[in-house]
Order: C-alpha cells, then sequence, then structure tokens
C-alpha cells in the first residue's frame, strides 16, 4: 500500500473505500455491510462516506461495517481513516455541531479522522472553518478538509487564519476528467494540502476503456485497475473508488501495487490528453 502525507505529519492510506450510493435501501443493508467488511478484511484502511449518502444509511453502513472487523480483529481503530462529508445546508457553526455529533453515532465512533465540507454553500467560510477548529480542539474530528472546491475557492480558504489547516480537498479526478492537473492539483501540492480523487475510474466507465485493458493486460490487472494505478500515479494523490463488489475490490485494491510505465502514461496521454486550459471543475 502506498501512502500519502497529511501537512499534519500523519500518513493515511492513497487507496480508500468509497460508498456513494450505500445506505439507499434497508434491503441492501446486510450485503453493504459485507462489501464494507470484506474491504476490510481485503486491507481496505480508508474508508469515505457522507451524512448526504442514502440520507445518513451510508455512514450507518460503515459503522455496523467496522464494528464487526472490530469483533473479528480484522482492524484497529488507530489503523482506520474514516472520511466523511457535511452538507452545505449545515455548515453554520451550529449546524456543524449538530452534524458531527449525529454522523458520529451513525458511524458508532468517538471521532472522525477527516471531515469535509461536501461542496460550498452560501454560509462564510469563515463560519464552518471556526466549528470544524472547534470539533478539531474537542477531538470529535483529527482533520478538517473541503470538498468541490475549485482553485479560487481553496485560496479564499487559504487567506482565513485557520484555513492552513485544511488538509484535503477531494474532486472528480480520472484519467478521462483531468481539468483539475491544470492548476487546482498544483497549486494544492504547492499549499499541502491533499488531492482525494473521487469517480477514479469515472464511475465504472474506465472499467471497460481499451487503453486501460491493454495497460492492464501488460500487468496483469483488470482495466479498472490500471485506471486507478494511474490515479494513484500522481504523487501525493489518494483515490477512493467504490465497490460493493468482492472481486472488484480485490482488483481495485490490486492497483496500489502497481508501478506504470513511461510507455504506459503516454499511451494515457494519448487517450486521455492532459488539459490545456482553465475550465471550471467538473462534479459528478
Ligand atoms: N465529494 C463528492 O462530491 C463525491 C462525488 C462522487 C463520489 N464521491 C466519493 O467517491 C467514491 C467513488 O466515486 P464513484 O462511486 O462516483 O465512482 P467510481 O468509484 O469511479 O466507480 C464506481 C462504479 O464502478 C464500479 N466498479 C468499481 N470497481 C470496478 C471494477 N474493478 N470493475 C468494474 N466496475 C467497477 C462500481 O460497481 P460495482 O459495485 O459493481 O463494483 C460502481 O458502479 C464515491 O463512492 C464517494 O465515496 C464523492
Amino acid at each position: 500500500m502506498r501512502f500519502v502525507q497529511l501537512a499534519s505529519g500523519n500518513e493515511v492510506p492513497a487507496l480508500g473505500l468509497g460508498t456513494w450510493r450505500m445506505g439507499e435501501a434497508k434491503r441492501s443493508r446486510t450485503a453493504e455491510v459485507g462489501a464494507v467488511r470484506t474491504a476490510l478484511e481485503i486491507g481496505y484502511r480508508l474508508i469515505d462516506t457522507a451524512e448526504m449518502y442514502g440520507n445518513g444509511g451510508a455512514e450507518e453502513v460503515v459503522g455496523a461495517a467496522i464494528q464487526e472487523a472490530f469483533q473479528a480483529g480484522i482492524a484497529a481503530r488507530a489503523d482506520l481513516t474514516i472520511v466523511s462529508k457535511i452538507l452545505p445546508s449545515n455548515a453554520s457553526h451550529a449546524g456543524v455541531m449538530r452534524a458531527c455529533e449525529r454522523s458520529l453515532k451513525r458511524l458508532q465512533l468517538d471521532a472522525i479522522d477527516l471531515y469535509l465540507l461536501h461542496w460550498r454553500g452560501s454560509t462564510p467560510l469563515q463560519e464552518t472553518v471556526a466549528a470544524f477548529e472547534q470539533l478539531r480542539s474537542e477531538s470529535r474530528i483529527r482533520h478538517w478538509g473541503v470538498s468541490n472546491f475549485d482553485t479560487s475557492d481553496m485560496q479564499q480558504l487559504s487567506s482565513l487564519s485557520a484555513g492552513v489547516n485544511c488538509v484535503a480537498n477531494q474532486v472528480y479526478y480520472s484519467a478521462s476528467e483531468r481539468g483539475a492537473e491544470f492548476d487546482l492539483v498544483p497549486w494544492q501540492r504547492e499549499h499541502g494540502v491533499v488531492t482525494m480523487a473521487y469517480s477514479p475510474i469515472d464511475q465504472g466507465a474506465l472499467a471497460s476503456d481499451t487503453t486501460f485493458a491493454t495497460i492492464g493486460r501488460r500487468h496483469r490487472i483488470s482495466a479498472a485497475s490500471a485506471a486507478l494505478a494511474w490515479v494513484l500515479q500522481q504523487p501525493g494523490m489518494i483515490a477512493i473508488p467504490m465497490s460493493g463488489s468482492a472481486p472488484h475490490l480485490r482488483e481495485n485494491f490490486a492497483a496500489a501495487n502497481v508501478d506504470l510505465t513511461a510507455e504506459d502514461l503516454a499511451q494515457v496521454d494519448a487517450q486521455f490528453p492532459p488539459p490545456k486550459r482553465k475550465r471550471p471543475l467538473a462534479t459528478t
């Protein structure tokens, strides 16, 4: 497994598990808890979720799976990085405090390792950041960050006195969606903000891509795994693919141990050229 260092000095796994679309239906609950537990058995140690997913249901799935994993001795709390996100509609000072407590209860945890503002809303950033800082001082969260922030948003955030404590920005990034590479990713690298790539296999689309199938054959991995390996090849980047399928979870996990060659990278650039100009940050 590769690790990525946060500005705090803490190291977190470069490959994690996404949970969007989990927790939406009660009838799928057992299978979803099983999938997250399987991921933990395989070795995943970072899990991304959000209060929005399944209206809290995904956090409940994660909470149930990690409790099972603790009881079975599969994983220890200290080895896990649990990431959750707060909706912008809850981003007032009091709203953050209440939302965090609800998330902690659903996750059955005392602290969230990384708490992100899901996207920017109408609450002044200063107010949300002050609330995040209070949660950090009360050890309810260990780190905080943002999601779907473009370069100008990051610049505004960094102009706040506590803005330097933002450790990550989670954005849409995959070989077929490279817009963030133009100025956002370089800005973040320069300012010690880790980029977390969401939809890193483009919501499954890259699993049937012929370029990645060719690259995958050279490394004896699947196309999806090759697409993930490409994201993980970017220095200091975290990728959080979602899967509810054990074979896919295994394939995806294998990506963290693959080094792509210069030939592979050139092939990706030919098929998915890097951006030549600034475009607004893409969202799913
Ligand atoms: N911050 C934000 O605004 C934001 C937005 C979107 C997503 N996210 C986070 O990022 C995570 C990942 O993004 P995502 O779920 O949109 O897209 P993704 O991870 O790129 O793709 C997930 C889809 O790909 C399929 N898949 C996964 N591994 C596969 C494999 N090896 N072979 C074939 N198909 C495979 C999954 O189906 P199976 O279950 O069948 O494997 C699922 O349909 C989310 O779950 C969420 O945690 C955050």
